[in-house]
Order: structure tokens, then sequence, then C-alpha cells
């Protein structure tokens, strides 16, 4: 086990931005976890999982804790008669997963390509694009309680999956190690969302997964930076989920807002429309950061901007919302280092 102390985060995120870990240490396998909490319980420090860092912003002042990055690797199949479980380690990136299943022939979890991010990460955040959500096909999620050592598995039910959150999010002392996906054999391709099925119209051929997993790809590099140079971590915010009075007096007020009811009876609405058609803040920037010009759902920063600057920004656009719409927005990227005084 090799802890690096002082480690700067800012290259394990997305968004390239953050200040340093007061230790950082690889895991690999249980070893190594087992090692780590060791290690964090003798200098007294809090343990912090580390996946892909596509969802993350670091503060600057960076974390006074033991990041534990999230190395297991690995992809398996269990093929049964009418499905195959794919299993995966929580560090492995999840489009690899993606190409994996697509390379099998296997349909089910194409509309999630192109998504950054390691599988652990996936589990947690409860992905979801063009459609699909890991919760329709996760099957158990394998764990290391983070506390006393302790092995055990989260199943489907008992995994609290909800739009961009699960049991992961609440139960800090869990580490994923692996992730089950579940795979029918008598899946079909799912061509519900707008932009896909604009897709289809076009005469494309999308008759297997990969094909369909290219069209994401495609349809995802229109909508986020391609830049390396600038840091993004996906949609900043949650699409707002609202009252069905609240929707329908905001969609007598905004004609064309869309919305999507939901199972519970309330409604989703897009914050990136109200954003461009509502707040016309496309492309809307201070300093160096901005909402990107082809998806106002993104937040885009560039050097030298701090964690501080799109902080800020991001405050600033909630309010803006909040003014204008009465709405009180969530954030979907998590802050990382938040428990340092
Ligand atoms: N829209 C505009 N102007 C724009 C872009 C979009 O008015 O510039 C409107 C369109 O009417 C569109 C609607 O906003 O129908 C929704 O936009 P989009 O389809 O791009 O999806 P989104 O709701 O903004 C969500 C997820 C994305 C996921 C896409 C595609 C959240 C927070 N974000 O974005 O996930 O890729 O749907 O399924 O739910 C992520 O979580 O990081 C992420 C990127």
């Amino acid at each position: 086990m090799n802890a690096k102390a002082y480690a700067s985060l800012a290259p394990y995120t997305t968004f390239h931005i953050g200040g340093p870990a007061r230790f950082l240490i690889e895991a690999h396998n249980d070893e190594d976890i087992k090692d780590t909490i060791a290690f964090a319980r003798d200098q007294h420090l809090p343990l912090c999982p580390l996946g892909g860092g596509s969802n993350l912003l670091v503060r600057d002042q960076g974390v006074e804790g033991v990041v534990l990055w999230v190395k297991f690797d690995g992809i398996t199949f269990e093929i049964n008669e009418d499905e195959t479980l794919c299993i995966a380690g929580a560090g492995v990136p999840w489009d690899t997963v993606v190409d994996a299943v697509g390379a099998r022939g296997i349909f089910g979890i194409e509309n999630l390509a192109g998504i950054p991010g390691t599988v652990g990460g996936a589990a947690v955040q409860n992905i979801g694009a063009y459609g699909a959500e890991l919760a329709q096909v996760f099957a158990y999620a394998d764990t290391i309680n983070m506390v006393t050592g302790e092995h055990g598995r989260i199943e489907v039910t008992d995994a609290a999956f909800a739009y961009r959150t699960s049991l992961f999010k609440q139960r800090h002392d869990l580490l994923i190690t692996q992730v089950a996906v579940r795979l029918k054999k008598n899946a079909k391709p799912n061509f519900s969302y707008a932009d896909l099925s604009q897709v289809v119209r076009s005469g494309a051929l999308l008759a297997t997964s990969i094909e369909i997993a290219r069209a994401v790809r495609s349809i995802r590099a229109q909508k986020f930076p391609q830049d390396p140079e600038e840091g993004t971590a996906g949609s900043f915010f949650k699409n707002p989920i609202i009252s069905l009075e609240l929707s329908a007096s905001l969609s007598k007020h905004f004609p064309g807002l869309p919305t999507f009811p939901q199972p519970d009876g309330q409604v989703k609405i897009a914050l990136a429309w109200v954003l461009d058609h509502v707040l016309s803040l496309k492309g809307y920037s201070t300093g160096e950061v901005r909402l990107y010009e082809k998806q106002p759902l993104v937040i885009v920063a560039r050097p030298p901007a701090t964690a501080a600057d799109v902080d800020t920004f991001a405050q600033d656009i909630a309010e803006r919302v909040f003014k204008t719409i009465g709405v009180s927005i969530e954030r979907e990227v998590e802050t990382f280092g938040e428990f340092l005084s």
C-alpha cells in the first residue's frame, strides 16, 4: 500500500480542479482496502472513496482525509437461460462495460454509452441518459464496510434507487467493490428519448447495441465540451421535480416547457430549457466559468478557475432560477472534501 501525502486531486477529476488529499491511496483488492482502513484509523482521518471523479467538485482547500482511489478491475459474465449477469469491478470505467456487453451482442445498457466515470460511481449516482437508468438493470453491488471491514451485498430491492440517487449516497460507510447488471435475453432497444428517435427517423441503422451505443456517443459529443482544456462534470444540476400544480402554472407562463410526469404524481421539468428559453443564460459566464453554449445544464470551467469560482457561479445560477420560477434547484455534482473545516 502506497500512501501519497498531499497529492493534488485535480488530475483525478473531470473538472481538473481542486486541492490536495492529505493522503491518496490506490486500492486494487480487499487486502488494500483492509490496509487503508487501518491506515486511516491510525491517522485519525476519515476515508473518502474516489472513482472516476466525473461528478465531483473538489474544494480548493483539498480533503483532510484519506482518499481511497477505487481501482478494482475485471469484467466477468454469468450466462443463464434467459439472462446474462455482467459483473464488473467498481474501478472499471463504465463505458468499458458498455463496450464489453455490446461486443457480446446483448442489449440493456447501450443508451448509457459514453457516460464518464466508473462502475462504482454509476451505482452511487444511478446514472441515467436517453431514457435508461442503471436502476433498471442493476442486480446487486458487493460492498466492504469501511468502519468494520465487513463484506456485504446490496440487492436492487435495497438499493433505494431514485433519480440520480441511491442508498450509497446515504451509507458513507459502504464502499462498492463490484456491481452486477442483469441483462435480459429478450431486451429490446429503447428509442423513446427524443434525441434517439430523431436518429432512428433519419434512417440510421441502429440494429445492434454497438450501433446504438455509437449513436448515443455521437449525440453526447454534440452536447458536452470536447476541448481537453475545459473541465466539466456533465449536468451540474438535477432537473427539478415539482408539484403538478406548480408545473401547470409554469407551463401556462412558459409555453413549451418540457414536463415529465413522475410515477408519484409529481412532475420533472427540463432545467436546460428554463436556462435557455426563460433566463437566456446559454453561454453566460463569470470569469472562466460558464454555462455551456450547447447544453446550459452543463457548467464548464477553464484554467485558472477555482472550485470556489464554480461554487459561486452555481449559486448565482440557482438564485436566478429561484427568483424567476420560484423553484430551488439541487446540485447533481457532489462537493468533495466538505468535511474539511
Ligand atoms: N434544451 C433546451 N436548450 C438546450 C438544451 C436542451 O431548451 O440548449 C431543452 C430541450 O427541450 C430538451 C430538454 O431541455 O428536450 C432536455 O435536454 P436534454 O435532452 O439534453 O437532457 P437534460 O434533461 O438536460 C438529462 C441528464 C443528462 C443526460 C440527458 C440525456 C440530468 C440532470 N441530466 O439532461 O445526464 O445525458 O438527460 O438523457 O438528468 C448527467 O447526469 O451528468 C447528464 C449529463
